[in-house]
């Protein structure tokens, strides 16, 4: 009974473990390796023209924003550096972090949040996305729309890039099509813009939408 009771609790164990590896994706050592050796394929070095010419026209500065798995986090810094105080940064790879703080080393500690992305509560006025929702396994795409939506506050915006097209790469980006997009936010978000970005990186361009969505 002794042994029933322990094996009965060891297998729990793991399958809460394994339950949460795959609904959580893929873990911050993923990513951590990625940061270590340098090769961070999808990152630009800057802020990507679409996002900077969206920040570039908001005129309340002192909105809450969230980038979440934010990387380098290239358009945290330019926020913060275009006066937007109470913009956050959000990543679970603490080589990441490391990296943005050693970069941005006055950047305020308090607005470094080094978490998964699904356990954090917060409410923001505006959440950015860029290369972080193709980042994520295709099964945790509804929790990715769902926690978008209860962290922002009411009428709170989801700005950003979406890839226009699915990749067929058996690891990340893996991309997505605006029929999935529509089918996924639709009934959480009002679509305010919904197209391929007309600005985009040259090496991006005509590959992704600019989306601007409304909590709805
Ligand atoms: C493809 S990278 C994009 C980084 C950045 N947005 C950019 O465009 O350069 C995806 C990032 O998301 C982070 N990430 C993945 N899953 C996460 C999660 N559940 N919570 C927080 N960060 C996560 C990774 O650590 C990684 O830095």
């Amino acid at each position: 009974m002794g042994v029933f009771c322990y094996e009965g609790v060891l297998l729990r164990v793991i399958s809460i473990y394994l339950t949460k590896k795959i609904m959580k994706g893929y873990p911050p050592e993923y990513w951590d390796a990625f940061y270590e050796t340098g090769r961070l394929g999808w990152d630009i070095g800057y802020v990507s023209t679409p996002l900077k010419e969206y920040f570039d026209q908001l005129t309340d500065k002192s909105i809450k924003i969230l980038v979440p798995g934010a990387g380098n986090g290239w358009e945290v810094e330019y926020l913060y550096g275009e006066g937007f105080e109470n913009v956050f940064i959000l990543d679970f790879s603490p080589k990441a972090v490391e990296r943005f703080k050693k970069r941005f080393s006055s950047f305020p500690q308090d607005n470094i949040l080094e978490e998964d992305f699904f356990d954090h509560n917060e409410k923001y006025d505006l959440i950015v996305e860029q290369t972080f929702f193709s980042s994520l396994p295709r099964n945790l795409r509804p929790l990715y729309v769902d926690k978008m939506h209860r962290l922002l506050k009411p009428e709170g915006k989801l700005v950003g890039l979406l890839f226009n097209h699915e990749f067929s790469f058996d690891e990340p980006p893996f991309g997505g099509t605006p029929e999935e997009y529509r089918r996924l936010f639709e009934p959480l978000f009002k679509f305010k813009y919904f197209d391929v970005a007309y600005n985009s990186i040259k090496p991006r361009m005509s590959r992704e939408l600019f989306v601007l969505m409304l909590k709805k």
